[in-house]
Order: structure tokens, then sequence, then C-alpha cells
């Protein structure tokens, strides 16, 4: 178990590309395996999470050659995989096992899913009450935890489903099952989620109708290979938007990043905070997805109440958000975020407690928190509890602040591997100690 032990930083400056973008990794490894015929991706997240995607495919027959971010992928049709016998490791990843369940709930053969420790205590009803409902075969363990287990059945039926969260998962698993259903399969959100499984099945050959807040697609007779360029991940770029915004002098261009607007809450959030954030779109990349280089520059923040409304775009980059918060003036507030308490942690007590062992006064609620901003933050040895953008948000904070370090930061190459390597780039010390 490694950790960071982070000096203060001076202005960061340079250019930057994060990592490529997870959510749309993992639902291109998906796509592309269950295409006819040969995908190239280029900037995929070679990061644990999409690489334990990758596997799982290959475990259920598929061919695929990883060079970095650049993958090849021999599609086997959407009645192609083959059952692996053994149980499918989704490691750290909630994206993956439920995206797969959906999926995998109309294969002819059975599956097993399983996880990392953080993995198997996160909630699983969510997505196996909609599949049961379309006729599959699901099993969870005990409390509705992974492991996830699937049996072949005759057919599914496309059912009508809203959700009672505000879950792009779970919107997923169920137009996922919904390419092996009879009839249509819709899905009705609460809030607008992430999209991109409905832009990335557009992009490979599958009609999916969207109105307003309901997408439906019916089966279709087969997804089309396609080569493209997944975006750098804003969550990751989030990091580098705060950092560079709370650590005077900075001035850090962030270059090809995903800034769909389901998922640029992070942007809207800090510049209505006081942030110098300039956008300047690039045009679409292939799957139907915006990009933009950011420039971001050193600008004194206030404290802001989050607007529900953002909630959903931002859910992600609330940790890192939380960091802002403590250097900016006044105070800010968030609530109606419960589904925090359900990520790869309890990410608002996680937060909490590391920022309040910095010296941050905050008041933590079960769904939110209220942080004072604008007193001085001290170095501290504060616990990530393994979540991967816990660890990189509090190294922010002590790069800002006078240093610390961060406890048990290994899971940062889930989705950000390079973090410690470019944050060295724009002129950030971290050693990783193990
Ligand atoms: C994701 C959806 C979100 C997000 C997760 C990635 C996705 O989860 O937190 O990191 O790729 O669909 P929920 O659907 O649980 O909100």
């Amino acid at each position: 178990m490694s950790d960071f032990l982070v000096r203060p930083a001076q202005a960061l400056k340079g250019r930057l590309r994060v990592p490529g973008d997870k959510s749309m990794s993992h639902r291109a490894v998906m796509f592309a395996s269950l295409a006819e015929g040969q995908s190239r991706i280029s900037g995929f997240l070679p990061g644990e999470d999409t690489v334990a995607t990758l596997n799982i495919f290959r475990q259920l027959g598929v061919q695929a050659e990883q060079q970095g971010d650049s993958l090849r992928i021999h599609g086997v049709g959407l009645h192609g995989l083959k059952g692996s016998g053994q149980p499918l490791d989704c490691g750290n990843s909630g994206t993956g096992m439920r995206l797969l369940a959906g999926l995998l709930a109309g294969q002819a053969f059975p599956s097993t899913l399983v996880g990392d420790a953080s993995l198997m205590q996160r909630p699983m009803a969510r997505i196996a009450r909609p599949l049961q409902q379309m006729g599959a075969a699901i099993e969870l363990g005990d409390a509705d935890r992974p492991p996830i287990t699937i049996q072949p059945v005759a057919a599914l039926e496309g059912i009508e489903y809203t959700l009672p969260v505000a879950s792009a998962q779970v919107k997923s698993a169920v137009l996922l099952a919904g390419l092996y259903a009879r009839g249509e399969t819709a899905v009705i959100e609460p809030r607008p989620t992430r999209d991109h499984t409905e832009r990335m099945l557009q992009a490979f050959g599958c009609p999916v109708r969207v109105e307003g807040s309901r997408a439906s697609l019916c089966a279709p007779d087969g997804l089309r290979a396609q080569d493209f360029t997944v975006p750098a991940d804003v969550s990751s770029a989030a990091f580098w938007l705060v950092a560079a915004s709370i650590i005077p002098g900075s001035d850090l261009w962030l270059e090809g990043v995903g800034v769909n607007p389901r998922r640029d809450g992070i942007i809207h959030l800090l510049r209505q905070m006081g942030a110098d954030i300039e956008i300047h779109p690039r045009g679409e990349a292939d799957a139907g997805e915006p990009v933009a280089d950011l420039h971001v520059r050193h600008a004194p923040l206030q404290g802001i109440e989050v607007p529900q409304a953002w909630i959903a775009n931002a859910i992600d980059e609330f940790p890192v958000w939380f960091v802002a918060a403590a250097f900016a003036e006044g105070e800010s507030r968030l609530s109606g975020a419960e589904e925090l308490r359900v990520k790869e942690s309890d990410r608002l007590a996680v937060m909490a407690r590391g920022l309040q062992a910095m010296g941050v006064e905050l008041e933590e609620f079960e769904d939110g928190i209220r942080i004072a901003g604008g007193t001085s933050l001290q170095s501290a040895t504060v616990d990530s509890a393994g979540d991967h953008r816990c660890a990189m948000a509090f190294a922010v904070a002590a790069m800002a602040a006078s240093g610390g370090r961060v406890c048990d930061c290994d899971n940062v190459n889930t989705s950000y591997p390079g973090f410690v390597r470019q944050a060295q780039a724009v002129g950030a010390t971290i050693e990783v100690q193990a």
C-alpha cells in the first residue's frame, strides 16, 4: 500500500493531456467487443478499471491487443461471446460491474461478477431490480451486494423503467440488456446523467431514440466496428482545474478534454466561484463527444451553494470540489448528494475526515456538507480509504497548503495512471512511498 508524500507547490505551469475518459473507455471496450469487425481505439484509458473490463472480454473470447492507450479489438458480434466458467473480476469498478450485468443478462451462458473489497460492498439492487423485471435470472450476495450471478434465460423482455436514482450506470445496464430483449427497452431518468452509452451505441450503428428524459432502443441486428479517439477525462482534468485555481501564479492548459454537457458540472461550479477557466472548443470526436482545450489560471474563489441541477454532472468531482471550497472565501454548501456515500468509498465521510485533519472547518450531513472556506490548511496525514479520487483530491489540497501525507494511494492507478508523473511535469512534488 503506497502513500503520497506531498510538498507545497509553487505555481503550476505547462500543458497536460490527462489520460482517456474512464466512462467512455469502458463502453468502447464493450461495444467494440460486440461489434462485427475490427475497431481501433486511441486515447483508451490504460487504468486498472478499464483494463479489468478489457480482460473480462478476453476471458469471454474476444481478441484484443493493447499498447498503452492504443487498442485494437476484434469484435465477435452481439451473439459471439463465450462463457468462461470462471468468475469475472471487475476490480474496483462499479461501472464495469453494473454495465456488464446488463450485457451478460442476455447471454446464453452463466456468469459471476466479482470485484475488490470496495466493490464487493457496493449496492447492486439498483441494477438487479430492473433486469429482473426484464426476465433476467440475476442473484446478488448478502445485503444486495456482489457477487452477481447470472443464469441464461430463454428471452428478455423490453420494459419502460423509471430510474429511482439518477444513475448512468443503471440507465446503461438496462439499455445494454435491451440489446438482447424483445420489443422496445426504455429508461426515464429523474435528472440528466452522462449519456455516453446513448452516443456511443449510436456511433456503433445502434439507433437510440432520446426524447427529453426518455432514452430507448430496440435490439439491433448488429453493431458496426468503429475507429475513434477517446477524449481526455474531464474527471481527471478536474484535479488540475482546482489545483491551478487555488495555487497562486498557476497557468495550465489541459488538452483534448471531453466536455460533454452531462459531464462539465465541475467547470460550471468553479466558474461560478470565480475561477478563470477558458474553454477552447476543438469540435466533436468520432463517438459524438464534444472536446475542448481548457486554459485555467489562478483566481480567487468564493464559496457557493451547489445548484441541485449540477450534482449529477459533477458527481465524481465532489472530492476535489470540496478542496476548492476549503480554499474559497466564505461558506460553500452541498445537499442532495447522498449518492456520494456509495461510491468507491463513502466520499462525504472520507473527505470530511481528511479535510478536518488539515484544519478545515466543516459540517457533514447525511446528504452533503457545509464547508467554511478561507482558513489556512495545515500539513497532516490523511487517509484516502483506498479511493482514487479522494487520494488525488487530498494531494491537491496538500500541494496548495503546507504539504502532507496521503495514505493508501495505490488505487489512483484505477483512473489516472501517471498522476504523479504529470503532477511533477507541471511543477508539483509528490513522492510515492511504499
Ligand atoms: C458512471 C456513472 C456514475 C459515475 C461513475 C461512472 C458511468 O455512477 O459516478 O464514476 O460511467 O456510467 P452512477 O451511475 O452510479 O451515478
